[in-house]
């Protein structure tokens, strides 16, 4: 069980050039849970999840695992407390499938004894989770995208750490996929625990995956809590400048964005 290790960032500035993209973020992680974080493009979402991940350095501010500031942190124990799958990962030219999720078991690997059977039952496992079995000897580059995506999925879960942090883990899912992702990621948080943080751009999957909602907007944090509690059309419009309709979703209950748009709106009066 690795429940329970905490991720917090406090003041956190960060970018790429003098210029700060993550505008002073505070924020809290909540352990053990699913948090979602939602934005419009560009926004600095995908900065953040890079900033917590210690892939980038903040300007000014901190991020804290269970205390302590990961720029203190050695590197393979940091990688064996938190995952990332960014937006845009690219695999190494030829390799095939279960190469590629076997090196997320590299922070495991002791300095004399490379490889243990606990890497090939966790790679092994994590193949199967993600339904990718069958294409373990293939060679990424030859894959789909969303085939593609459920390597890098499996990589991430065969890293065994107890925060996960994902960056748009559904793109070029089909939906089918991106439900059996979501439901997947689900029960690794409540089979083992593992802190979940991942960005989404499905508000209604968002809403009805997370625990825990964070809104930003133009690199700050404009909201943060329970989706039956955030997400509402006044969230909406704020965050992405839309005008939506928000209702309960009917079959879990969660809130439902439906964009208004400017085609394919009832009548006033019939809504
Ligand atoms: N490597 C980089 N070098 C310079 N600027 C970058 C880099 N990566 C991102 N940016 C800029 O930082 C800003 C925030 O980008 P970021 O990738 O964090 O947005 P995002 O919220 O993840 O957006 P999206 O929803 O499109 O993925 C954008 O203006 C982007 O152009
Ligand atoms: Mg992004």
């Amino acid at each position: 069980m690795t429940e329970g290790i905490s991720l917090q960032a406090t003041g956190l500035v960060s970018g790429y050039s003098a210029t700060p993209i993550v505008k002073g973020v505070d924020l809290t992680i909540p352990s053990g849970r699913i948090s979602v974080i939602v934005g419009a493009n560009a926004c600095g979402k995908s900065t953040l999840l890079k900033t917590l991940a210690r892939l980038l350095t903040p300007q000014s501010g901190a991020v804290l695992l269970d205390g302590q500031s990961i720029g203190s942190l050695p590197t393979k124990e940091l990688a064996r407390s938190l995952g990332l799958l960014p937006q845009s990962p690219i695999a190494p030219e030829g390799i095939v499938v279960s190469d590629l999720v076997g090196r997320g078991r590299h922070p495991h690997q002791k300095l004399f004894r490379s490889w243990s059977p606990q890497d090939d039952a966790a790679v092994a496992d994590a193949l199967e989770v993600t339904g990718i079995t069958d294409l373990a000897d293939r060679s990424v580059d030859e894959l789909s995208g969303g085939q593609r995506q459920r390597v890098w999925i499996a990589m991430a879960l065969a890293q065994e750490t107890g925060v996960l942090l994902l960056d748009e883990p559904t793109t070029f899912l089909d939906v089918a996929h991106q439900i059996e992702v979501l439901d997947l990621l689900t029960d690794l948080n409540r089979s083992k625990g593992t802190t979940i943080v991942m960005v989404l751009h499905d508000m209604n999957l968002a809403a009805r995956y997370a625990d825990h909602i964070f809104a930003m907007r133009a690199g700050e944090l404009i909201a943060s809590g329970a989706p039956a509690d955030v997400m509402t059309s006044e969230l909406i419009s704020e965050v992405f400048a839309l005008d939506a309709t928000v209702i309960p979703d009917p079959v879990s209950g969660a809130p439902m964005v439906l964009p208004r748009g400017r085609h394919h709106v009832l009548p006033a009066h019939a809504v």
